[in-house]
């Protein structure tokens, strides 16, 4: 077994995140759930990392500046409903936790907690951000992405040191 074998689980998992989404808890007093469907996973500083981007516009941004951890939480049952909520209200104003009837337990390395369903967890501290430049991407790329409502609203990459990683039956 090699130090960084435990990133092929969640590297394998990444095309499944693309294609169903996968959920991040964020804050401390009132967690809250946001849907991710792009990811990335990858050894950087001597570290397993897992990076996830989350536009400035999300509540979610808010408690990543705020408190720096998150909790990475990959279904493995069947949980569509839950990522077209947390995909689609805010935590400003819903809480997702409730409404969708997730429960939530204690993380081991991270004060944030995860979600207890059948999925892979990933606990992570924030080591490094940096926000997209709009002037850097290609110009097909931020016609697509980064126009119309979307103006504006660039992704911060947050870079979370992967310190607990766990499959959930
Ligand atoms: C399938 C799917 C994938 C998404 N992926 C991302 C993502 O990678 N980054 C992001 O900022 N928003 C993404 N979103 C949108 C957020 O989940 C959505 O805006 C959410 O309501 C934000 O919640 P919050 O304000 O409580 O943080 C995605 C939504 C869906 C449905």
């Amino acid at each position: 077994m090699g130090r960084f074998d435990e990133l092929g689980k969640i590297g394998a998992m990444l095309p499944v995140i693309a294609e169903k989404g996968a959920l991040i808890v964020t804050g401390l007093d009132k967690p809250n759930a946001m849907t991710i469907g792009w990811a990335m996973a990858s050894v950087m500083w001597g570290k397993s990392v897992f990076v996830a981007p989350v536009r400035k516009s999300r509540y979610s941004h808010e408690l990543l500046e705020a408190h720096g951890e998150f909790t990475v939480f990959v279904p493995s049952g069947d949980m569509k409903k839950t990522i077209a909520v947390c995909g689609s209200k805010s935590g400003r104003d819903t809480d997702k936790i409730a409404l969708c009837n997730l429960t939530l337990e204690p993380s081991s390395a991270v004060r944030v907690p995860h979600i207890k369903a059948p999925g892979l967890v990933l606990e992570c501290r924030v080591i490094y951000k940096t926000d997209y430049v709009e002037a850097a991407l290609d110009d097909k790329v931020r016609e697509m992405w980064y126009s119309g409502g979307n103006a504006g609203d660039l992704h911060t990459l947050y870079f979370g040191e992967i310190l607990a990683q766990y499959e959930q039956a």
